[in-house]
């Protein structure tokens, strides 16, 4: 997986050119800088740093983090405010995390990439990088047929995968599972408190408080 987007970098922001996901993006934009208002906020696996300029907008501090130097290097042309920093981190291990103290964290598009055996100690690691009262926001991809990859298989644990084409000729079987509300409320955890789910044409945006 990682290798494929550190292929893909260059290419990557065009899945956000696709004309019938621009209401679902324009939405998701104008909502996102009130959940992280005043926050000091830990962003796993930002890419190219898409949604960076939005989400950030009203926070204190952020921290937007990837494993690629590939797609990090596009996140850094971006025009950011001071107060966002932009580093190399592993999400499965925190430790790898520039030292800070964080009371909120943001994921776009990585929940779905997180294999299903793996979910719950994956999020109960990034809570415990994270303050009391700390909010959390994943968004992610709803299955749209004839928008979506096709799904090419699934594994005995429930997790889909798409075959997908780069520009270079490669093709490459990457991990894409859809969740769906059910699916996700049942793994955050006894933690998650004031839990928020929308569901978009294309996407769905979750948001909860830690206790
Ligand atoms: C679907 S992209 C999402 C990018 C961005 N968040 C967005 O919404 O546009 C998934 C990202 O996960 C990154 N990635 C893959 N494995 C990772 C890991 N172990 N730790 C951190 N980032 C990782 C990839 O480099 C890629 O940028």
């Amino acid at each position: 997986m990682a290798a494929y987007y550190a292929r893909r970098a260059a290419e990557y922001e065009r899945i956000y050119a696709r004309p019938e996901r621009q209401a679902d993006l324009r939405a998701i934009e104008a909502a996102l800088p009130a959940e992280f208002s005043g926050r000091r906020v830990l962003e796993l696996a930002c890419g190219t740093g898409w949604w960076t300029p939005h989400a950030a907008r009203d926070a204190r501090h952020w921290l937007a983090t990837d494993l690629n130097p590939e797609t990090l290097a596009i996140a850094r042309q971006k025009t950011l405010p001071a107060y966002v920093q932009v580093a190399r981190a592993d999400a499965y291990d925190l430790k790898t995390l520039p030292p800070g103290e964080f009371d909120a964290a943001f994921a776009g598009f990585w929940w779905s990439h997180v294999p299903l055996q793996r979910l719950p100690d994956w999020l109960a690691m990034l809570h415990a990088r994270l303050q009391p009262g700390a909010r959390v926001v994943f968004i992610d991809n709803r299955y749209v047929a004839g928008s979506s990859t096709p799904i090419h298989r699934r594994d005995e644990a429930g997790n889909t995968y798409q075959l997908r084409h780069l520009d270079d000729g490669s093709t490459h079987e990457v991990l894409k599972n859809f969740a769906d509300r059910e699916d996700a409320l049942t793994l955050l955890g006894p933690r998650a408190t004031g839990v928020r789910w929308v569901a978009h044409a294309h996407y769905w945006v979750l948001a909860y408080d830690l206790l």
